[in-house]
């Protein structure tokens, strides 16, 4: 395939004369593709929550940019992300999200894996009753493994194998919420819903590093917390977002709020901060809960936003857990209005990526910089390699 060529040196300027990307980057498959690649594939990115996989031998079958992994826990606990095929033939291992009793056993021909890859038996490989051939090193023969990390109760992925680690790459980030590096609880089947939206993934992510469209997107929110209480948040290269120095706890019919994390410093007494970590992971940390809102990209026009709510303490008051849940599932549906109108508006071939605001919408940009930026090397790589 001919490597896709648009001008992104209009993306890099600075933010008073950038423009954003151009529309090909919403809505080319070819580009698409490239940035699976680019952004997602280079990058640790967010394929699911720990708890997806809660108990040893849990494992969930999930697209990630086109690949088909499986999610497992294994027997000693640990989480784990394989390519769910066999290494017989290529079949998908597992259909649906299942207990593994014992191996995952590939329906086609019965070869049987541990819940930590190793390829463990092969019926008949070497003829009927020959469970051996000299030709099949079972040893080299393991599902393949994708590299994971677990924070913040996310899965993340590195599927090229070659990013830093993980604290290495985001150790700025690590060091800016060091105070929340505690154990957060998943406040389960009620703290967890999708939200599928026709837009390009990056316009979920663009959209979240703002809190310019605060007073007319969320009236609501906008009431106690407003423009003027916001501060930017900016690290370029790794991730930006913004700030609310005006948080309102949720209450409880009997004013009962959730339980603080422990330790946190008199700064959270009030304030907020949402996170987008790049390429596809929005964060939020309040005293009291935090959240993580996996983008999981299913083509050029297509993302569905997987929201989870996590808490201080396992045993949080139900009914305002779902209060909660119900509040921000509010928020976020009010925003797909405005992403999914963006996506159609790149429709216009007249669209030039638009300007922005060199005051109110500088996470935004940086955000368009960085994606620029990575598609760049990657184009320079693939270059190279020709
Ligand atoms: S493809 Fe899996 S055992 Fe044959
Ligand atoms: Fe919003």
């Amino acid at each position: 395939m001919p490597i896709p060529d648009t001008d992104l040196s209009f993306v890099r300027r600075p933010i008073d004369q950038a423009n954003g990307l151009p529309n090909a980057h919403y809505t080319d498959p070819s580009i698409y593709e490239e940035e699976a690649q680019a952004l997602l594939a280079r990058n640790w990115a967010g394929l699911a929550v720990s708890a997806d996989v809660a108990e040893p031998g849990d494992a969930v079958p999930l697209s990630f940019a086109g690949m088909p992994l499986l999610l497992v826990r294994d027997r000693e606990g640990q989480v784990r992300v394989f390519q769910n095929i066999c290494r017989h033939r290529g079949m998908i291992l597992v259909e649906e999200p299942r207990k593994i009793e014992g191996a995952i056993r590939c329906p086609y021909h019965s070869w049987c894996y541990g819940t930590d890859g190793r390829l463990v038996s092969t019926p008949h490989v070497g003829g009927p009753g020959q469970n051996t051939h000299d030709g099949i090193d079972r040893s080299l023969l393991g599902l393949i493994e994708v590299r994971s990390h677990i924070w913040f109760g996310v899965v993340w992925i590195n599927i090229s194998g070659d990013a830093a680690p993980f604290e290495e790459a985001h150790a700025d980030l690590l060091g800016r919420w060091k105070e929340f590096e505690k154990p957060l609880y998943h406040g389960g089947a009620d703290s967890a819903f999708h939200l599928s939206v026709d837009c390009n993934w990056k316009l979920a992510v663009e959209n979240y590093c703002e809190s310019y469209h605060l007073p007319w997107v969320h009236p609501g929110l906008n009431s106690y917390s407003r423009l003027e209480d916001h501060y930017h948040i900016e690290k370029p290269g790794a991730y930006s977002g913004q700030g609310t120095h005006v948080y309102r706890q949720l209450k409880g019919d009997d004013d009962a709020t959730f339980p603080d994390f422990e330790g946190l410093s008199d700064k959270w007494d009030t304030a907020a901060e949402y996170i987008a970590l790049y390429p596809n992971v929005l964060l939020g940390v309040h005293r009291d809960h935090a959240f993580a809102i996996l983008l999981t990209p299913e083509g050029p026009g297509k993302t569905v936003e997987k929201v989870h709510l996590l808490y201080p303490t396992s045993d949080t008051d139900a009914e305002l857990r779902a209060r909660n849940t119900t509040q921000w599932r509010d928020v976020f549906e009010e925003d797909v209005f405005v992403v999914e109108g963006m996506q159609r508006g790149r429709a216009a071939p007249g669209f030039d990526g638009g300007r922005f605001s060199p005051v109110m919408d500088g996470p935004t940009h940086l955000f368009h910089d960085w994606v620029a930026g990575q598609v760049e090397t990657h184009r320079a790589m693939a270059k190279a390699a020709e």
